[in-house]
């Protein structure tokens, strides 16, 4: 079984996940070892782009369940000498992992290299099309702090046209029951998906405000706007986050641009930001993913 988009998915396998990391999420806190249900299996990475948080959570949880971890700097690898992804993924499709988790620039790569290997492919991001771990993750930090993720609003704001997190969130908040709302300057959103280019009606009586980076490294023309122009249009200010209900929190996948799409203030806000709970999520999470798709799910937690 492979990991590609959230419509790959059952709805008891999203249950599954959800609940058995939740679980993980307090074994990992109690620092109580655990049985490396994973002994012995081995986890490819592949990153392609680059990454901080996916690429230490996905080796994180691998090590923690007692798999071992094998990262290719891609930097340095044959894919600079002209290889093809095909020739890539049938090399490491010969070495035998039991996973390769892979990060791609381009629309399809994990489901591309997915026929080709023989074990669990998992997509920790392709292009501007899905990130079905960071959603998984999102809907489980949700619901640890807010109980439930049905019946919720959740306005998802910012650079919505080139973001995979927003793509594969609006799938699964709503499968889950959230009503969804995807707002940000007009010019950043895309054909295929719903959105406002209202920010503040997005924002206005929701229970959880997502803020997305601006993708420049993905945009053909910068935005031209002079420093400060986005936060106080469309970024999230402490101002801003009145509009959203009384209790409502505030999320961002990362990595932040601090005043541009959110204010410090609000980012750091012990009270309302889930910042640091959707990384430990994703460990977590990650955990419950891989011992789906590669560990032998009769044994419990
Ligand atoms: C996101 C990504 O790479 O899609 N980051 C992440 O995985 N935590 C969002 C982004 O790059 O802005």
């Amino acid at each position: 079984m492979d990991l590609l988009s959230i419509d790959s998915l059952s709805d008891d396998q999203i249950a599954t996940i959800l609940d058995e990391g939740d679980r993980w999420v307090e074994s990992n806190r109690s620092g109580a070892a655990t049985h490396a249900p994973l002994g012995g299996r081995i986890v490819f990475n592949l990153f392609y782009e680059n990454s901080t948080r996916t690429l230490m959570s996905f080796s994180v949880a691998a090590h923690r369940l007692g798999a071992e971890v094998v990262t290719l700097p891609v930097e340095h690898s044959s894919a600079r000498k002209g290889e093809t992804l095909d020739d890539t993924a049938r090399t490491l499709n010969a070495m035998r992992p039991d996973a390769l988790v892979i990060r791609h620039f381009e629309n399809g790569a994990p489901a591309r290299m997915a026929p080709i290997m023989d074990c669990a492919v998992i997509n920790a991001g392709d292009g501007t099309n899905e990130h079905p771990t960071q959603a998984l993750l999102d809907a489980l930090t949700i619901r640890r702090h807010l109980g439930r993720v049905a019946g919720l609003k959740v306005a998802i704001c910012g650079d919505i046209k080139h973001s995979r997190v927003a793509r594969s969130n609006a799938k699964l908040l709503s499968r889950l029951g959230a009503e969804v709302r995807l707002a940000g300057p007009p010019m950043l959103l895309p054909d295929d998906l719903h959105g406002s280019g209202d920010v503040d009606r997005a924002i206005e009586g929701a229970d959880v405000v997502m803020m997305l980076r601006i993708q420049r490294e993905r945009l053909e023309n910068d935005l031209g706007d002079a420093p400060g122009e986005y936060l106080s249009r469309y970024g999230l200010t402490a101002e801003r986050l009145e509009r959203a209900a009384p209790s409502a929190v505030v999320m961002h996948p990362g990595p932040m641009n601090r005043g541009v799409e959110i204010d410090s203030a609000v980012a750091d806000d012990p009270e309302r930001s889930l910042i640091p709970l959707q990384v430990e999520t994703g460990v977590a999470v990650r955990m419950a993913c891989l011992r789906l798709l590669v560990g032998s799910p009769s044994r419990p937690v």
